[in-house]
């Protein structure tokens, strides 16, 4: 099957962090994305590319539109989709009072589904493509998931939450059910399509020490997983860790002596984090989520992301919505808060570290570099298409902007999902705003 898509071109050749803005941004003002078979074949000025485009091949042609790579979440949680904007407490409370509530119900797994098709729909209308998801306990909820990304053919990576203690009875496995549960999990799903396996130990607090070596084994047993699990977010909770584990130098020594640092570990968090913390994340290749808009509603902290950033020693960060703590699916608000936290620390985030840090820093972080997370050739076709007039306000207050930079600073300030005109995965459109049924699997 091919396809093409005409409109401007936003992608990065380099990380903007390292590198002077033209030689890390990729900008065409029109251009043709030609796709196969859901990969990019060719990204070209339009006028060339339409002469030599195959006849027949349809194009859809955006005028006003900026053709990007789909947006990827690193940190996301969906079955707190019903318990977003859960306020008035800090973490541990919050977990108590209303994650750990929400998340027995999906022991149902018809509920499960309900939700995690929901929510799919929520993130490419938010024109994410790609997510590192938390589900539940229960096996169940990892089957629901997968089993609606299939139907949408997203490239999603997930798995079942590992908690053998401090938590509700309804929410607890044991070291040996959580490996047996995860590791046929696996089987059945890691590397089927799109899908990829994530070993997900919830936090250091709600597993044992025979949990988190039952989960680093798992890793290690099932080269291309992943493991994902919540560091450094909260004091109290890092407190409670000293406590629970006072033979550890830190929070993240306890996942580091279990097994669990290394390539394609994703860390959530880590906004109390020190010098030694942040050189073992680089000397282990493992990346942090920063996750802007959870820190600010549960009171957390401010991650320090030119500290992760350090051009001697950077660690691989990428940006997360951790929905329900967070607030918005749109990672155009999520980089608008990570540019306040920054700010707040003294520093500022530029327009295009912004959108890096959601697409191809991301891609990096996750070690999926070669396959998303740019428009570039021989990738698989997850692109978005952004509508910088999709209000009165943008349109309005794009028409003053100047240039490149500034134009992405007004789209990250202003934009939300309704700045996304066309989610495409693997080359469908699966997502068009413009369209009588937006999705195309309603
Ligand atoms: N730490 C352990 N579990 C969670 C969770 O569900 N959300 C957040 N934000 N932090 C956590
Ligand atoms: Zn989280």
């Amino acid at each position: 099957m091919r396809r093409a898509i005409r409109g401007s071109v936003l992608s990065f050749r380099g990380d903007p962090f390292q590198l002077p803005l033209d030689e890390a941004v990729l900008h065409l003002q029109d251009a043709v994305v030609l796709i196969e078979d859901g990969r990019i074949v060719s990204v070209e000025p339009a006028e060339r590319a339409l002469a030599e485009l195959p006849p027949g091949t349809p194009v859809d042609h955006y005028p006003e539109g900026l053709i990007s790579a789909g947006f990827i979440d690193a940190h996301v949680h969906y079955p707190q989709m019903q318990m977003i904007g859960a306020y008035g407490d800090e973490l541990l409370a919050w977990l108590e009072r209303y994650t750990f509530v929400a998340e027995q119900d999906f022991a149902d797994e018809a509920h499960a589904r309900d939700v995690a098709g929901r929510f799919l729909r929520e993130l490419l209308r938010a024109g994410t493509t790609t997510a590192a998801v938390y589900c539940t306990v229960h096996p169940g909820s990892v089957e629901a998931f997968f089993a609606e990304s299939e139907r949408f053919n997203t490239r999603m990576i997930a798995g079942k939450v590992l908690m053998d203690r401090n938590a509700p009875e309804a929410l607890r496995d044991t070291a040996e059910t959580g490996y047996e549960q995860s590791r046929a999990l696996i089987e059945r799903w890691h590397g089927r399509g799109r899908q990829l396996y994530c070993v997900t130990p919830r936090f250091a607090p709600s597993s044992t020490q025979a949990q988190l070596e039952a989960a680093a084994r798992l890793w290690r047993e099932h080269p291309g997983t992943y493991v994902q699990t919540h560091l450094c977010e909260n004091r109290g909770e890092i407190e409670w860790v000293h406590e629970l584990f006072p033979e550890r130098s830190s929070y993240l020594d306890v996942y580091d002596h279990a097994g669990l640092t290394g390539p394609r570990a994703i860390f959530g968090h880590a906004v109390h984090m020190d010098e030694t913390d942040f050189a073992c994340c680089h000397r282990t290749g493992s990346a942090l989520a920063h996750c802007p808009t959870s820190n600010l509603f549960l009171g957390s902290g401010l991650f320090r992301l030119f500290e992760a950033r350090r051009a001697d020693r950077p660690v691989h960060v990428a940006l997360g919505t951790d929905l329900g703590a967070g607030t918005a699916f749109s990672q155009l608000q999520t980089m608008n808060e990570a540019y306040k936290v920054a700010k707040l620390g003294g520093t500022t985030l530029t327009p295009a570290q912004a959108f890096w840090l959601a697409t191809r820093g991301a891609a990096e972080a996750l070690h999926l570099a070669d396959r998303v997370g740019a428009v570039e050739p021989g990738l698989e076709a997850d692109l978005i298409v952004l509508d910088p007039k999709a209000t009165p306000l943008l349109a309005f207050r794009t028409a003053y902007c100047r240039d490149l930079p500034e134009l992405l600073s007004v789209l990250l300030t202003l934009g939300d999902d309704r700045a996304i005109r066309a989610t495409y995965v693997a080359g469908e459109a699966v997502y068009d705003r413009e369209r009588e049924e937006p999705f195309r699997y309603p």
